[in-house]
């Protein structure tokens, strides 16, 4: 029942498990991962598919043979073990042209480079048959006040992603866009830094239709937010695309832990939305793990991804199906929430005319507590 299978639908960036340990301290302390050898080793483990970057697959500045010849390699890979790749997305941070990010650089040259670069992309992920482009947008953004006129750079932002999405209509190609936010790091403020900019950005577009959200554990915590609210919202919306999960200890740098790792209350309730509010797509884990960690610990922090999450559905399940939870959460008032407040047949002048005493109605506490121990003691094991 733990052990991962094909239709849990668990995905893997092969940067994650690629991650070589480079950070802004010291340098690589794990050898490159062939992607080959990461697609055969993931497939073992029980994942259901992988994700790139462009150039995690061949080098920025690859010729078209080079070109093909990588993603030929990875492709026979991926088809003899029989997984997907339902994603891809574009490096458009790495190579120093981005220093200033791509699509709101402020040099013109760079954005049309940018441009050029995702095009490819979105032309590669058509061909291998992916489901979803995600842009995540880490240089985008600035160190400074005067750096930046930031509504110009929104302007060009949108710029982008009509052009894109225009192209991918034109093209007849099924991808969707999902967009990624991130408060910072590496830009000192990164423009769409939360789900809810990203939301309100995207209503902005020519073909919103075609734009969701790639949300990040990580990157919401990183701001102090509730990631499973996030989530929730943006099903609300319409919005989930896809998402990022990983783990994350309160607002300090991106860590990327292994999924469950970090805030574990919080990955509870992550699952919890997953499972429960109709997110269809894959179950992406973006991790580095640690540098302390040899190839065995990746593999390890790859593994405890999936089983974690698998731990924490059946955790998560067993509460919403427990009687004594079901009573609690009638005793406070989730299915009246789940009511209109206005009843169909009733006005606003029925409503106003209503005789109530509210002195009664706050003497009444809320349930909360007994509510929220009966959620902690299955997530500590003690409930099942
Ligand atoms: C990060 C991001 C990236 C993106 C990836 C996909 O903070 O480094 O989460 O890992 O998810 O670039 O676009
Ligand atoms: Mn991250
Ligand atoms: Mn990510």
């Amino acid at each position: 029942m733990l052990k991962p299978s094909r239709e849990d639908k668990f995905t893997f960036g092969l940067w994650t498990v690629g991650w070589q340990g480079i950070d802004v301290f010291g340098t690589a302390v794990r050898p490159p991962l062939d992607p080959v050898v990461a697609v055969n080793r993931l497939a073992e483990l029980g994942a259901y598919g992988i994700c790139f970057h462009d150039n995690d697959v061949f080098p920025f500045g690859a010729s078209p043979a080079e070109k093909s010849h990588a993603v030929g390699r990875l492709r026979k890979a991926v088809e003899s073990t029989g997984l997907a790749i339902p994603m891809l997305t574009t490096n458009l941070f790495w190579h120093p042209i981005f220093r200033d990010g791509g699509f709101t650089a402020n040099n013109r040259q760079v954005r049309r480079f940018a441009l050029r670069k995702v095009l490819d992309n979105l032309d590669l992920a058509a061909e291998l048959g992916a489901e979803t482009v995600v842009f995540w947008g880490g240089r985008e953004g600035a160190e400074y006040g005067a750096s930046k006129d930031v509504r110009a750079a929104l302007d060009r932002y949108k710029e982008a992603f009509d052009l894109l999405t225009g192209y991918v209509i034109d093209q007849g190609y099924q991808l969707r866009f999902a967009i990624e936010p991130k408060p910072n790091e590496p830009r000192g403020d990164i423009f769409l830094p939360t789900i809810g900019h990203a939301l309100a950005f995207i209503n902005e577009l020519e073909h919103s239709e075609m734009v969701g959200l790639n949300p990040e554990v990580a990157h919401e915590e990183m701001s102090g937010l509730n990631f499973a609210h996030g989530l929730a919202q943006a099903l609300w919306q319409g919005k989930l695309v896809h998402v990022d999960l990983n783990g994350q200890n309160g607002p300090r740098y991106d860590q990327d832990l292994r999924f469950g790792a970090g805030n574990a209350r919080g990955a509870f309730w992550t699952v919890d939305i997953l499972e429960s509010g109709g997110y269809q797509g894959p179950l992406h884990f973006d991790i580095k793990p640690p540098r302390t960690e040899d190839m065995d610990g990746v593999w390890e922090s790859a593994a405890g991804c999936m089983r974690n999450y698998l731990i924490l559905r059946d955790r998560t399940r067993a509460f919403r199906a427990d009687p004594e939870v079901i009573a609690a959460k009638s005793a406070a008032g989730l299915d009246e929430l789940a009511r209109a407040t206005l009843a169909p047949n009733e006005t606003l002048s029925t409503l106003r005319a209503e005789t109530f005493d509210p002195e009664v109605a706050a003497a009444r506490g809320c349930g909360f507590e007994k509510l929220d121990q009966l959620a902690l003691e299955y997530l500590y094991g003690v409930r099942s």
